[in-house]
């Protein structure tokens, strides 16, 4: 049976280092969070995010805008949030509705307000490993789990299941930063289970149900799962096959319990760093 990654654990404890360094600090950090629409996954995401941060012992805000919301109005409130001095990180949930493009958005926030990291200028420096303002959470919070292991990624075979900008590509680029050799897997690849095979570290991101089983996977490999999906009878369910793949793998994260928290203690880290900065 694989060791578990217990991201609950070290979120808490990563969050509560930072509590005791913000009650040291003459001004407390600020994170505000836009929420535009009522997507239920997204509210429950924005909540959790606001509880940590205030454990914390940030300021936190929560901009919930409707769902009609035109394009000219959430421009306004990202520059509003730009020009707030007690705002350090801006952080625009997504997905936004279908009217609204993310890409509109991404890169009127400050960069070096920009917690999430998926400004162009931020993406750019991730690439060119060149010290971006922030890095993206889901990525970051999984490289921060894997060092807490002690997991080797200099010639690692990485697999990543997934090439989306919010986890897939950033995540690439963080483990090539650390010699990893890395491969992108996603719905248009051929021989699947050949490839995740050769994974020392596998690590899917696509938000389907038990894509990634057992017969997928090296013996001893560690298996990241960044999936959240509630299924019909509303119960929390990853991209991984939990009870086949935990008999091979040498690691595995749980879900939930394992990168959802990670993702969180990351945008605390984040937050905290980019309010240093200023
Ligand atoms: N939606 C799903 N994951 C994320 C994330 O990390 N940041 C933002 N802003 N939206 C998301």
């Amino acid at each position: 049976m694989a060791q578990i990654l217990d991201g609950k654990a070290l979120s808490n404890k990563i969050i509560e280092n930072i509590r005791e360094k913000t009650l040291l600090l003459d001004k407390k950090p600020g994170l505000g969070v836009i929420l535009v629409g009522e997507n239920p996954a997204s509210k429950v995401y924005v909540k959790n995010k606001e509880k940590q941060a205030l454990n914390a012992g940030f300021n936190s805000a929560v901009y919930k805008l409707p769902e009609n919301t035109s394009k000219d109005d959430l421009l306004k409130l990202i520059d509003e949030l730009n020009n707030d001095e007690g705002t350090n990180g801006i952080l625009l949930q997504l997905p936004l509705p279908k009217h609204l493009n993310p890409y509109d958005f991404l890169d009127k926030i400050n960069p070096k307000k920009d917690v999430d990291g998926f400004h162009p200028v931020n993406a750019g420096k991730l690439m060119l490993n060149e010290k971006p303002y922030a890095v993206p959470c889901t990525p970051k919070g999984i490289i921060t789990l894997l060092d807490e292991y002690n997991i080797k990624l200099e010639g690692a075979n990485a697999v990543i299941i997934g090439r989306s900008n919010i986890v897939g590509k950033p995540l690439s680029m963080l483990l090539l930063n650390r010699n990893a050799t890395v491969t992108v897997v996603h719905s248009k690849t051929k021989n699947l289970s050949e490839i995740t095979k050769n994974a020392d570290i596998l690590i899917s991101a696509t938000g389907r149900a038990d894509m990634v089983t057992g017969n997928m996977v090296k013996k001893g490999a560690v298996v990241i799962d960044v999936g959240i999906i509630r299924d019909e009878n509303g119960k929390l369910r990853g991209d991984v096959d939990f009870d086949s793949v935990k008999e091979i793998a040498g690691f595995i994260t749980p879900v939930p319990g394992g990168v959802g928290p990670m993702t969180i203690a990351a945008l605390i880290q984040n937050t905290y760093e980019l309010s240093l900065k200023e």
